[in-house]
């Protein structure tokens, strides 16, 4: 008996499942899904079948023949769920689940009419990374094993179905006021990319491969947002290949979406403050899409090898940018992440185990090991390579890793092993083991370098005067804000925010970073704003900095538990979990 992923109970001696087929009724009254799920295995099989599976209700469980299979579900661990304990009977080729979901589910959240833009009708999302899939689906929920899958959904007729999937066909039963859709990923997945969403949803075609989802009063602005992203998807497959998806389709999703993006396959899902009016966080379109190739097709094998994942992306996003913004604005991109990079280590310096790229989870939640080390110290590893074989033999070796791994999934080892290959020597010269299996990163680690990032370095601990800003882009002054000196002083918070009205400033990046700067300056004017933020965007990347900010000063930490007990409730059950954390650490 095997087990290659700490966060699974599959075992590798026993049946793999290929091939999935979902019938599910969505119930927004119970917040339900009820749902019939058939595991198609790659050979006949026998015996002991383990699947991964949280705080589900299994009603019945048939074979191929229809006849009953033997189970049981254990008790749940925290992290991992439960393991549903099948017996096969002798060769058995498929598998029939039928099941309830939880309202608690972990991997989605249902919205009230009154949480949506539209207001009136409710919404549905599911978030299945990094291991949630089992709260929607019995499965072996391994991003070792893909799988392809035809799925129908049942919804009130009112309401529309997406999902990261090919549309096969919409029916409407009149007398039930429901409507099925029905959807066929042909392309093999690993679990974690199993996704769907329900609401008043409208669309608009951005090209021939590309379009655009959103709730009906916010289409346009995300179609406008958006409309550069064929010419990135130009841009990735000029870099890494063609493009093996079909479709690139964007879903704007309802603003407690807790992530920046999602990389589900064909349809990237985005959160609304993406949408900013100037197309200033497109970058972030760029990442999900770099994903396509590294994190969809070449896939992590398990959590503790995420960095191939992110580390990777986060280099093919700023190829992309280079590629059509120029290196002047890639190299902003990267000193940015570099300053953020600094502040997840330091974050992490009571457990620095963690600020390696390979780590070991086992008894770990991913969810809680999640921060940006794997994204920037992954981006700094891959840029050291590159600086030591140059970018032509990089390139090449790059492609070449796409292509043998292509819709496959692996460890930091195959990823060392398939390197050293191609480039010999390149890994010993940057001293790879210390960038692996090393805390926090070396200081021989390449430092980004431009005009641009020197003209916004010259005003460190300064306040700039309008001329010298004219020019500056949304990552210039997060730069800027990066870099102002804390505490800073509320005299240059105040002359800030005059001259340049940041508390008023519509790109979120940007306004958290300013808004983190005033309240560790004891700026009250900004407290009306903070809460503003907290009560509107569920997203994460917003909520961390923010109450961290607010429960580290006595006076306004009462703020931060007011806000969360008004805002709490419409939070992602994983960005509740993580808030309700912090604010149990500060007390
Ligand atoms: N795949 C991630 C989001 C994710 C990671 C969800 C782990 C659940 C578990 C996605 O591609 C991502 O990295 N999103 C970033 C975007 C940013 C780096 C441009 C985010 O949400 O901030
Ligand atoms: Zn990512």
């Amino acid at each position: 008996m095997a087990r290659r992923d700490p966060h699974s109970y599959n075992d590798d001696t026993q049946a793999e499942t290929t091939r999935l087929t979902l019938d599910a009724h969505v119930d927004f009254a119970t917040r339900t899904l009820t749902a019939t799920a058939t595991l198609h295995f790659r050979a006949p099989a026998e015996g002991a079948l383990d699947l991964d599976t949280r705080d589900l209700t299994i009603e019945a469980i048939t074979d191929d023949a229809g006849r009953a299979v033997p189970w049981t579900l254990d008790t749940a661990d925290a992290a991992l769920g439960s393991r549903l304990a099948l017996t096969l009977p002798a060769r058995t080729s498929t598998v029939t689940i039928r099941y309830r979901t939880a309202p608690t589910a972990s991997a989605l959240q249902w919205l009230e009419p009154a949480q949506t833009s539209g207001g009136v009708q409710p919404f549905l999302f599911s978030q299945c990374q990094a291991i949630h899939a089992r709260a929607v689906v019995p499965v072996q929920d391994t991003p070792r094993l893909r799988i392809t899958y035809a799925a129908s959904l049942t919804v009130p007729a009112a309401l529309t179905v997406v999902m990261a999937a090919a549309h096969r066909g919409r029916t409407v039963d009149e007398a039930a006021g429901t409507a099925t859709e029905r959807w066929e990923m042909p392309q093999p997945i690993p679990p974690y990319l199993l996704a769907f969403a329900v609401g008043d949803l409208a669309s608009r075609d951005l090209s021939p491969r590309c379009r655009v989802w959103a709730e009906p009063a916010m289409v346009e602005a995300a179609a406008w947002e958006f409309a550069e992203v064929e010419s990135m998807i130009t841009a990735a497959e000029a870099l890494f290949g063609p493009y093996d998806w079909e479709r690139f389709d964007l879903l704007t999703m309802p603003p407690s979406f807790p992530y920046g993006g999602m990389e589900n396959p064909r349809l990237t899902f985005l959160t609304p403050t993406v949408v900013v009016g100037d197309r200033s966080l497109v970058a972030v379109v760029a990442h999900e899409l770099a994903h396509s190739w590294t994190g969809n097709l070449v896939t992590n094998a398990n959590a503790e090898h995420f960095w191939l994942n992110e580390g990777f992306t986060v280099y093919a996003e700023r190829r992309i940018v280079e590629a059509l913004e120029g290196a002047d604005v890639a190299s902003l991109h990267a000193a940015l992440g570099r300053r953020e990079l600094d502040e997840s280590l330091a974050r992490f310096a009571s457990r620095p185990e963690l600020t390696r790229l390979r780590l070991d989870l086992t008894g770990v939640d991913p969810d809680d090991a999640y921060s940006l080390v794997p994204y920037e110290k992954g981006y700094f590893f891959l840029c050291a390579i590159e600086a030591v074989v140059g970018r032509a033999a990089f390139d090449t070796w790059l492609r070449s890793y796409l292509t043998t791994f292509r819709f496959g999934a692996i460890t930091t080892d195959d990823f060392l092993a398939h390197l050293e290959a191609a480039l010999p020597g390149a890994l010993a010269k940057v001293d790879a083991p210390r960038w692996i299996d090393g805390d926090g990163i070396p200081a021989s680690a390449v430092a980004p370098a431009s005009a641009r990032l020197d003209a916004v370095e010259r005003w460190t601990g300064e306040v700039p005067t309008v001329e010298a800003t004219a020019g500056w882009s949304a990552t210039e002054w997060q730069l800027y804000l990066e870099l102002v000196p804390r505490p800073a002083t509320l005299a240059t918070c105040r002359a800030l925010d005059e001259r340049f009205a940041l508390t008023a400033g519509k790109n979120h990046d940007v306004l958290v970073t300013w808004l983190g700067i005033a309240l560790g300056a004891g700026d009250a004017s900004v407290l009306d704003r903070v809460d503003d933020v907290l009560t509107t965007v569920g997203r994460m990347k917003y909520l961390r900095p923010l109450y961290t900010a607010l429960v580290a000063e006595p006076r306004t930490r009462p703020r931060a538990h007011a806000v969360f007990a008004r805002a709490g409730a419409s939070y992602h059950p994983i960005a509740r979990a993580m808030v309700e954390g912090l604010l149990r650490d500060a007390a």
